[in-house]
């Protein structure tokens, strides 16, 4: 069997419509509630359902041989795997927004909220731009909003919770997409296996 981690949520559903188009059948994880563990006997395949962000853990530490992960995350926690697919599926980009009509003051540190810290602070590092970071979890649109920050940087896919927030983006620094990651033990053992599943994904990308 190979375990996959695969990410719940917005970034699931692109993920299930391309393993079936490459020939992995979903429709029972797709229709699950709170199920977590699937297996499909005749593609020797057991899947997880795991938190988008905690893909990439399951991955490093063994528990799942492969998973399907945001190139966000990965750049955040830039974790020990190795990263064998771009799927071009759940694209959007990392910005730096703010509500509108903000004028930025260099002479002040910018308060910057996020949940991307390592990235936002690489970001600033390469404007050469002080800053202060708040670490939040979810909601970030909200912190300019009550003045906890006076920007935020996340992922923007659509731009709907920017505008029903008032605000905009002030610049777009980083394109983003999922990826397909390998635990690395996994890939030397089983290099074979995985690269037919990683051939089959490509063929159902291009399909
Ligand atoms: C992400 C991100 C934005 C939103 C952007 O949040 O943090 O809030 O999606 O998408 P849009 O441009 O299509 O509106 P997510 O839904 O992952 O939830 P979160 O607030 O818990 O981070």
């Amino acid at each position: 069997m190979i375990n996959i981690a695969l990410p719940k949520g917005r970034l699931g559903d692109h993920v299930f419509n391309i393993l079936s188009k490459g020939g992995y059948d979903c429709r029972e994880m797709h229709d699950a509630n709170r199920q977590l563990i699937f297996t499909s006997e005749e593609n020797g395949i057991s899947y997880f359902l795991v938190k988008p962000s905690d893909v990439d853990i399951y991955v490093a530490h063994g528990a799942a041989d492969i998973g399907i992960v945001g190139k966000d995350i990965l750049l955040e926690h830039d974790p020990d795997v190795y990263e064998l697919l771009d799927l071009g599926i759940g694209k959007c980009q990392m910005c730096v927004a703010a509500r509108k009509g903000f004028q930025d003051d260099p002479s002040l540190p910018l308060r910057v909220a996020t949940k991307f810290t390592n990235i936002a602070k690489a970001h600033f590092d390469d404007l050469n731009r002080q800053i202060e970071i708040i670490r939040l979890n979810g909601s970030i649109e909200l912190a300019p909003l009550l003045g906890l920050s006076d920007v935020i940087v996340d992922i923007v896919e659509t731009g709907t919770t920017l505008r029903e927030n008032g605000l905009e983006v002030i610049s777009r620094f980083l394109p983003i997409s999922a990826r397909l990651i390998a635990n690395k033990a996994s890939y030397s053992f089983r290099s074979a296996e995985i690269d037919q599943l990683v051939r089959k994904l490509s063929e159902g990308i291009q399909a």
